[in-house]
């Protein structure tokens, strides 16, 4: 008797797609990311990595970050974090669009590029452009010793672990960590939180392996919800503040692997072009988790329904309320509003991911897109 058996099997390590099992390791992958980069005694993040540039980081006054794709999404978390914790301006921008244009930097600008494989050559571009000005480059990458990590002058690496899936599962969700943790760390440079602030910000991330897990029980759960809408041609995705790149990543997700047209919008720009094309066909997946801005996501919710819209809300564990006014409702564990952005993620990712599969379609590999975009 033989076991049938290949290397790609075993590397899969019993799941379906490297994308499940991706989906899967995010709690290990952020557990990873964060170890040793806190005290809980002190109430500090650690960097030792920008040790060495640490003086001039005290001195800057912007903040930069570039990417593409998946990674943008998280730079746009990273300004909400970021300027939350540390008081320091942010802009993001697409690397693509800030290496053509003619960026204002000089030795007080802090670049961010972040990069999950480190080769993207559009985002190596503009770090070359801001570096070349003067800006003080730190990159967020997964792959050690990769071009964008020898050009910065210091790096934080994520420890996703190989990222197969051409989809980015962990290695966003890592950039996240990531990028909470850097928001710490500026915040502790400028003295702009407390030792409470901290340990009550740390506590929160510390808590993240654990909230992911409880939405990896929500599985079987999403599959269910895919299969009403997989054959759905369209979909917006909705979100305010830090919801909002969840939803451009949730959006993401779902046409790369899925092949259907999804649109992500900050929720209160909708009535700005959107809710044109709401009606009993437009299915609105809404990032309504509790937050100082739920209200107003409610309201659009509201709008959606009274124009026959079908609304999936991903809320917040205990919001009965929200029952009487989306069609589905996908709970997730209560958080800080800044955590919850790991939650809400995993149940975009999950959704994508089985309406993919259940349209028959290789997840891991989908049509026309590379794991890494080396050339313009
Ligand atoms: C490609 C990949 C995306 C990724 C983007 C940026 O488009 O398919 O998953 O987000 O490149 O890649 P990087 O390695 O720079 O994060």
């Amino acid at each position: 008797r033989y076991i049938s058996w290949n290397p790609v099997m075993a590397e899969k390590a019993g799941y379906k797609h490297f994308m499940q099992k991706e989906i899967y390791e995010q709690p290990r992958a952020i557990t990873d990311t964060i170890r040793g980069k806190y005290s809980l005694d002190d109430g500090m993040v650690y960097l030792t990595e920008l040790e060495a540039i640490e003086d001039r980081l005290k001195v800057i006054e912007r903040i930069q970050i570039v990417a593409c794709g998946t990674s943008w999404h998280a730079g746009l978390v990273g300004k909400f974090l970021i300027e939350k914790f540390a008081k320091i301006p942010v802009e993001v921008d697409i690397a693509s669009e800030y290496r053509y244009r003619n960026p204002i930097v000089d030795g007080k600008v802090l670049f961010i590029p972040i990069s999950q494989s480190g080769e993207t050559a559009d985002t190596l571009a503009a770090l070359r452009l801001a570096k070349s000005m003067g800006a003080v480059v730190v990159s967020i990458c997964n792959v050690i010793g990769s071009s964008i990590t020898r050009e910065s002058d210091g790096t934080i690496y994520t420890h996703a672990g190989p990222e197969i899936g051409v989809a980015s599962t962990k290695a966003f969700t890592t950039q996240l960590a990531t990028l909470y943790l850097l928001g710490i760390y500026l915040a502790q440079l400028k003295g702009t939180l407390d030792k409470d602030e901290r340990l009550r910000y740390i506590d929160a991330l510390i808590k993240v392996p654990e909230d992911i897990s409880s939405v990896l029980t929500l599985d079987e759960k999403i599959e269910e919800l895919a299969k009403k809408f997989k054959e759905s041609r369209n979909f917006l995705y909705l979100g305010r503040n830090i919801n909002y790149p969840v939803a451009l990543e949730g959006a993401l997700k779902l046409k790369e692997i899925s092949y259907i047209h999804a649109e992500g919008y900050p929720a209160g720009e909708m009535k700005h072009g959107p809710i044109a094309l709401i009606d009993k066909n437009m299915p609105v997946f809404f990032i309504a988790t509790d937050s100082h801005i739920y209200e107003k996501t409610l309201s659009n919710i509201e709008e959606v329904k009274a124009r026959d819209g079908v609304v999936i809300a991903v809320a917040t564990e205990g919001n009965n309320e929200i029952l009487k006014k989306a069609d589905y409702v996908i709970y997730v564990k209560k958080t800080v509003e800044e955590t919850s952005i790991f939650t809400t993620t995993v149940v975009a990712q999950f959704f994508a991911y089985h309406c993919a599969t259940l349209l028959g379609l290789d997840v891991d590999q989908p049509r026309n897109l590379a794991k890494s975009v080396t050339v313009e």
